[in-house]
């Protein structure tokens, strides 16, 4: 991902963050490019980006901050191969844990991450903001 990919990084984004506001989310989406450059990849359909991953860590912990591909290239095997590059990528830093972060209004993402190895640890509620629960996916990679 480079920095003239946040604008339309930042319009797929909202597809995964039903409870966020554009503005604010886009300064999310850059910081986690300044810190975490070697975890962000797009997808892209000739010049046109189609698809973004983003990750993080906190130690062992390691996170999908946010995985989205546009509507109507959904369903063609563009998320799995981005999921699969940001694995790899959290595995190199020697990740423990990858966790996902599932608004319940995404709940169809959610046979999508067991397809990829992830279970369904917790369901919080309020956890994006009042009334926005989240499902939270984790998959272990090596054992502590
Ligand atoms: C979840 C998501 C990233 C998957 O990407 P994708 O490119 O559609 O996924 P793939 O083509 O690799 O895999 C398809 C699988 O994903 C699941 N899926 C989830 N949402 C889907 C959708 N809207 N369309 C098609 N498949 C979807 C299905 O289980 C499907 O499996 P199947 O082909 O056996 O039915 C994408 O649908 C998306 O951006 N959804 C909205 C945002 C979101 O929920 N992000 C995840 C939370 S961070």
């Amino acid at each position: 991902m480079r920095e003239v990919d946040l604008e339309i990084v930042s319009d797929l984004a909202m597809i995964a963050n039903p409870h966020a506001v554009k503005e604010q989310y886009q300064k999310h989406v850059f910081n986690e490019l300044k810190e975490n450059p070697d975890l962000a990849f797009v997808a892209i359909d000739g010049e046109r980006v189609v698809g973004f991953v983003q990750g993080d860590t906190r130690g062992r912990m390691t996170t999908i901050e946010d995985l989205a591909v546009a509507e109507k290239y959904q369903g063609k095997g563009i998320g799995s191969q981005l999921l699969k590059i940001e694995i790899d990528a959290l595995n190199m830093r020697g990740a423990e844990i990858v966790a996902a972060e599932v608004h319940y209004k995404n709940a169809r993402a959610i046979p999508f991450y067991y397809e990829h190895g992830f279970r369904i640890s917790e369901c919080l509620q309020d956890y994006f903001g009042i009334g926005h629960d989240a499902f939270i996916l984790k998959l272990t990679l090596r054992e502590g």
